[in-house]
C-alpha cells in the first residue's frame, strides 16, 4: 500500500510517470497505422474528439479515485466500498482492469520486442532499394517465431525487472531522462522527414477528413485508440494516482499529459507519412508493420545513420518500457497485497502469464497465421477485445462511478475545483457526455 514515504516528490514526477505510461507504442507505432488503415483525417478527427470529451474526464476521474484510495486499483475500490458504502460489485472494476492490463501487455511486448530488435537492424548503407529492403526485412523477421520469441521474452524480463524494484524507485528516476530525450529526437526526425519526404500529401492525408470513410468500425477503433493511448480504462493511471501529491492540481496535470500524448502521436504521423508517400514500396494501409517498414527508411542515408537509428529505437523501447510497467503494475500491486508475497514473486507469475498469452499473438504472424476467431487473427482479436471493448467499458464504469454513484459534494471537494462554471462543465462531461458517447459508439458498432 502506498504510504506517505512513497508519495512522489514534486509535481513533475507524477506528470512524467503518467506521461511515461501514456506515451508509448500507442503513439508512435499504433496511431499512425490506425490512421492509415482507417482513412486518415476522418479517423484523426474522431480520435481527437474522443480524447477531449471522453479522455479528459475519465483521466481526471481515474486519478481522483487512485488519489483517494492511495492503493492498487482493487484495494482502492475496496476502500470505496467500505468507506463510501458503494456496492461491493465495484471491486470487479479493479479486477477487470488488471486483467485487461495483462492481456494488453501480452501483445504489447511482442511489438516492443521488435523495437528492441530494430536497435540492431538498420538498413545497410549499400542497399540499392532501401524501402524494399525494409519491407523484406520485416517480412523475414515476422516469419521467424524463434527470433520473435527471443525479443518478446527479453522485453518482458526487462518490464518485470523494473516492476519488481517498485514503481517509485524503478521508474520515477529513469523517466526523467527518457521522456525529454524522446521528445527532442522525434521533433528532429519530423523536421527531417518533412524536408525529405512528401509532407504535403502527409498533411492532407492526416488532416483532411473524408467523411465517406467513416464507418462504425472506424468510430470504434478511434475511441479504442483514445483509451489505449492515454492508458485509460484499466487502472494504470489510477494506480499511479495513488502516488500523486495531495495538493497537485489535477486539471493542469491532466491537460499537460493529454497534450504531450497527442503531440507525440501527431508528430509520429508527421514522421511516418511523408516517407510512406515518397516511397511506392510503402503503403499507408500496411497495418501493424507500417512503423517497422517505414522508420528504417527515414534513417537510411543520413549521416551516422547506424547510430541515429539505434538511438531512436532505444528511445522507443524505453518509451514502451515506461508504458508496459504500468500495464502490469495494477495486477502486481494487487497480488502483493492479497497474497502477502514479494513484488518479485508476484510480477514473475504475472509476467509468465503475459508471456504465454503473448505467444498466441506472436504466432499470428507465422505458425497460426490462418487461425481465426470471429474472422480476426488471434492478435487482432486480442487487440479488438482489449482496446475497443474492455478499455472503453472500464472507462464507462469509472465515469459512472464518479459521476453518479459518489456524492457530488464529496467529488467536488476532493477534486478541489473551485470555479463553479468549470465544475459544471466537468461534472456534465463525466456524468453525461462521456458515458453517452461511449454507449452510443457501442450501440452503433453492434447494430
Ligand atoms: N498508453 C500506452 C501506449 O500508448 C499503452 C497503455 C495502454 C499503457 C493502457 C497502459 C494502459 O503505448
Amino acid at each position: 500500500m502506498a504510504n506517505n514515504s512513497k508519495i512522489w516528490k514534486g509535481n513533475w514526477t507524477f506528470i512524467l510517470a503518467a506521461a511515461g505510461s501514456a506515451v508509448g507504442l500507442g503513439n508512435i507505432w499504433k496511431f499512425p497505422y490506425m490512421a492509415g488503415e482507417n482513412g486518415g483525417g476522418a479517423f484523426v478527427i474522431i480520435y481527437l474528439t474522443c480524447i477531449v470529451l471522453i479522455g479528459f474526464p475519465v483521466m481526471m476521474s481515474e486519478i481522483f479515485l487512485g488519489k483517494y484510495g492511495r492503493s492498487s486499483p482493487v484495494y482502492t475500490m475496496k476502500k470505496f466500498v467500505s468507506l463510501k458504502g458503494i456496492s461491493s460489485y465495484w471491486v470487479l472494476l479493479g479486477w477487470f482492469g488488471a486483467l485487461a492490463g495483462l492481456m494488453i501487455l501480452s501483445y504489447y511486448s511482442v511489438f516492443a520486442g521488435i523495437s528492441l530488435a530494430y536497435i540492431f537492424s538498420p538498413i545497410p548503407t549499400d542497399s540499392l532499394n532501401p524501402s524494399q529492403y525494409s519491407v523484406d526485412f520485416f517480412a523475414q523477421f515476422q516469419s521467424s517465431p524463434m527470433r520473435m520469441i527471443f525479443w518478446h521474452s527479453l522485453f518482458l524480463i526487462l518490464t518485470c525487472f523494473i516492476v519488481a524494484k517498485g514503481v517509485v524507485d524503478g521508474i520515477g528516476a529513469t523517466i526523467k531522462i527518457i521522456m525529454p530525450t524522446l521528445f527532442f529526437l522525434i521533433i528532429l526526425l519530423s523536421i527531417y522527414s518533412s524536408f525529405t519526404g512528401e509532407i504535403g500529401k502527409a498533411i492532407s492525408f492526416l488532416f483532411m477528413p473524408d467523411f465517406s470513410k467513416i464507418s462504425s468500425s472506424v468510430i470504434i477503433s478511434a475511441m479504442g485508440q483514445a483509451f489505449f493511448t492515454l492508458s485509460l480504462g484499466m487502472g494504470a493511471i489510477m494506480a499511479y494516482g495513488a502516488y500523486i501529491p495531495e495538493e497537485q492540481n489535477l486539471t493542469k496535470t491532466v491537460s499537460l499529459i493529454i497534450f504531450l500524448d497527442t503531440f507525440v502521436a501527431i508528430i509520429a504521423g508527421i514522421i511516418i507519412f511523408p516517407i510512406v508517400f515518397a516511397n511506392p514500396e510503402l503503403t499507408p494501409t500496411a497495418g501493424p508493420s507500417l512503423f517497422f517498414e517505414t522508420l528504417p527508411v527515414a534513417f537510411y542515408g543520413i549521416p551516422f545513420s547506424f547510430f541515429a537509428s539505434a538511438l531512436f529505437f532505444i528511445l522507443v523501447s524505453l518509451a514502451a518500457l515506461s508504458s508496459s510497467v504500468s500495464l502490469i503494475e495494477p495486477s502486481t500491486a494487487w497480488m502483493e497485497d492479497r497474497f502477502k508475497i514479494s513484488r518479485t514473486y508476484a510480477v514473475t507469475i504475472l509476467g509468465s502469464i503475459a508471456w504465454l498469452l503473448g505467444l498466441g499473438s506472436l504466432f499470428s504472424f507465422n505458425l497460426i497465421a490462418e487461425f481465426q476467431i470471429f474472422s480476426m487473427s488471434f492478435l487482432d482479436f486480442m487487440d479488438f477485445l482489449t482496446n475497443s471493448i474492455m478499455l472503453p467499458l472500464g472507462g464507462l464504469f469509472i465515469a459512472l462511478l464518479v459521476g453518479w454513484i459518489l456524492s457530488e459534494n464529496f467529488v467536488k471537494e476532493e477534486m478541489k475545483i473551485k470555479n463553479e462554471l468549470y465544475w459544471k462543465i466537468w461534472i456534465n462531461l463525466t456524468r453525461y457526455v462521456a458515458p453517452i458517447l461511449i454507449g452510443l459508439v457501442f450501440i452503433f458498432a453492434l447494430f
